[in-house]
């Protein structure tokens, strides 16, 4: 969703601005804008649509050394010109950028109206504009402390004043701001990637904190003016992690990076010999977690579909009963927290609203909350009171694909840690260890079968309707193949538990329209093989998945990609490649954005 970027140093602010707008695009976004801030002299440039038409825009040579840039995706009002950020009050002189909601802007918007204030646009962030502007009296960090007492809502938000040339002040409440630390300059973002060019020494700025930033120095205050001491950390990922490297997309690169970024995942945490699985995240709480009598699961999205994953391996391995809840509807319903429950929340970005809210609900009501994260330092992994990394590198494309097998493989580890603590045998444990180091190179071998997969994409591409079948371990695969395909080709797909396809959705069902099975080996294979008669019974093409070595398979279906064998409950890891690669060449064929897929952002801020 919207991007922060700042800068205020020595060098000219304007490219600097403008190539970390370009790296905060994948976020997702519809219009862009900047603020060039010199003695007396506010100039602000915005406009709807891409950071190309930006980029005509401004003037590259200009030589301001301080500036904020913005991209916006729309909450409060249509995403024109207009309202695109930077906001200035009514005197021109104080720009704003702003990411998160004002909940109550209507009720401001009339008091400054009244107070003879007129709005140019629609948006929530003017109304903080304003606010700054009727506080200012030379000083901005006042003022900007005195306009947020007024506010209530989300925001990670940056402010310029022409008068005070050298400075800017941030502010965050919900929404995540870093401040990149260089000498004589620093940076701020809502993302590390924006800044990570420049530097990889970060502060990460508190919820409820203000900081004020000049070339030399970083200062940073409750919003009651209470000092606040902060350790410069290191960010962990490089420049080449978040750059295409010569792939066309970066959707394609992740695919690709799977085998590698899950051989980081589970780097140093499993020990074939002993069987053991070392959770360095989990050691504070693991004689909790292991006194648990009710595990929730919770997320959005993919994140979502790696915690139904998440649900059967805990069942099966630790036996402990688990649900998964999808975060934007346990935050409101009231849920059971009992003694003995823990509450897991899965996200990549770690910053995802509602997934936040949920475990923020969960810890007031006394559960034991514990992260699956990939952003190191994100909202998240800050707030929960244990977790385990992912380690999977950055995700810049907006379909997450290493990022659901990073969840999927740290779940996995997250089930036997726990499970050996509970009832599996030393050796399960070490089966189950051994069959997940081989999952990298497994994966290795399905990217290879990529060309195969371009030709099921070039068969249907021009289908508009596709139906996505999986049971047990691969019901949750099947909604995250059919996901995908939404995502980023537009064409409708629907994921489905097979058996339930007989209660209603098989009415769908008509002549050439693609059906894709995952049909693996496992105590429900014989069951999905009924599935596929029943499609193909009427009319439907099947294009199943099956494992290395079914011959049978290939008489019942139009295609057959084959994946290597592995345990039930690691499968997953694999059916979901083939799945990526048949989205990405479909949406491909189509034409369509892949990485950056209409109406979608990657990290959804807003509730
Ligand atoms: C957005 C993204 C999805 C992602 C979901 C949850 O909708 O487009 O790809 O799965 O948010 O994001 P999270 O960062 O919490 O995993």
């Amino acid at each position: 969703m919207c991007g922060i970027i700042g800068y205020v140093g020595r060098r000219p602010a304007i490219p600097i601005l403008v190539e970390g707008l370009r790296r905060l695009e994948y976020r997702g976004y519809d219009s862009a804008g900047v603020a060039l801030v010199a003695p007396n002299d506010l100039q602000v440039t915005k406009t709807a649509g891409r950071i190309s038409v930006l980029e005509q825009m401004v003037d590259f040579s200009a030589s301001q050394t301080t500036g904020l840039g913005h991209t916006r995706w729309a909450t409060h009002g249509a995403p024109n010109d207009i309202n695109a950020h930077p906001h200035t009050d009514s005197s021109g002189r104080i720009a704003v950028i702003h990411n998160g909601i004002i909940e109550n802007d209507r009720a401001l918007r009339t008091f400054l109206e009244r107070d003879g204030v007129t709005f140019k646009s629609e948006t929530d962030t003017e109304v903080i504009a304003q606010l700054i502007g009727r506080f200012y009296k030379g000083d901005l960090e006042r003022a900007v402390r005195q306009a947020l007492h007024e506010v209530s809502g989300t925001y990670g938000m940056a402010v310029v004043c022409a008068d005070e040339p050298e400075v800017i002040v941030a502010a965050r409440k919900g929404s995540p701001l870093i401040i990149g630390v260089n000498h004589d300059e620093h940076l701020l973002a809502s993302d590390a990637a924006a800044i990570l060019a420049h530097t990889k020494h970060v502060v990460y700025v508190g919820d409820g904190e203000i900081a004020r930033i000049t070339p030399t120095e970083y200062r940073l205050t409750t919003l009651d003016a209470i000092p606040v001491t902060k350790e410069i950390e290191e960010v962990e990922w490089s420049l080449e992690q978040i750059e295409l490297a010569g792939y066309e997309h970066f959707m394609l690169k992740e695919i690709c990076e799977q085998p590698t970024s899950l051989a980081d995942c589970l780097r140093g945490r499993i020990d074939l010999r002993e069987g053991a699985v070392h959770l360095g995240g989990l050691v504070d709480c693991t004689r909790e977690l292991t006194r648990a009598k009710h595990l929730i699961l919770s997320g959005c999205g993919t994140a979502w579909h790696a915690a139904l994953v998440g649900e059967y391996m805990f069942e099966e391995l630790t036996r402990i009963p688990t649900e998964v809840e999808y975060a934007s509807e346990f935050r409101y319903r009231n849920p059971i927290i009992d003694d003995g429950t823990v509450v897991i929340s899965v996200s990549q970005s770690g910053e995802t609203a509602d997934t936040l809210a949920a475990q923020t609900e969960a810890k007031q009501r006394g559960a034991l909350t514990l992260g699956v994260v990939n952003v190191v330092g994100s909202t998240l992994a800050r707030q929960t009171d244990a977790g385990v990394y992912l380690h999977v590198g950055p995700e810049i494309g907006v379909a997450s694909t290493k990022a659901f097998t990073g969840q999927l493989t740290v779940l996995a580890l997250m089930a036997c840690y726990l499970g050996r603590r509970k009832h599996m045998s030393p050796g399960a444990a070490t089966e189950f260890i051994t069959a997940l180091s081989r999952i990298p190179k497994q994966i290795n071998g399905i990217i290879e079968q990529a060309d195969d997969l371009k030709v099921v994409a070039q068969r249907y591409a021009d289908r508009e309707n596709w139906l996505y079948l999986g049971r047990g371990y691969n019901y949750p695969t099947a909604l995250e193949g059919a996901l995908k395909l939404k995502e980023i080709s537009y064409i409708h797909a629907e994921g489905l538990p097979a058996a339930e396809m007989k209660h209603g959705p098989i009415a769908l069902i008509t002549e050439g329209m693609p059906v894709v099975v995952i049909a693996t080996e496992g105590i429900q294979y014989d069951k999905i093989v009924s599935n596929i008669s029943e499609v193909r019974s009427r009319g439907g093409s099947v294009i199943a998945i099956a494992t290395e070595g079914n011959k049978e398979i290939a008489k019942m279906a139009e295609h057959v990609v084959y994946v290597p064998e592995t345990l039930e409950p690691l499968q997953p890891l694999l059916t979901v490649i083939p799945l990526q690669l048949i989205a990405y060449h479909t949406a491909v064929l189509r034409g369509c954005n892949v990485d950056k897929p209409r109406n979608l952002a990657k990290s959804v801020t807003v509730e």
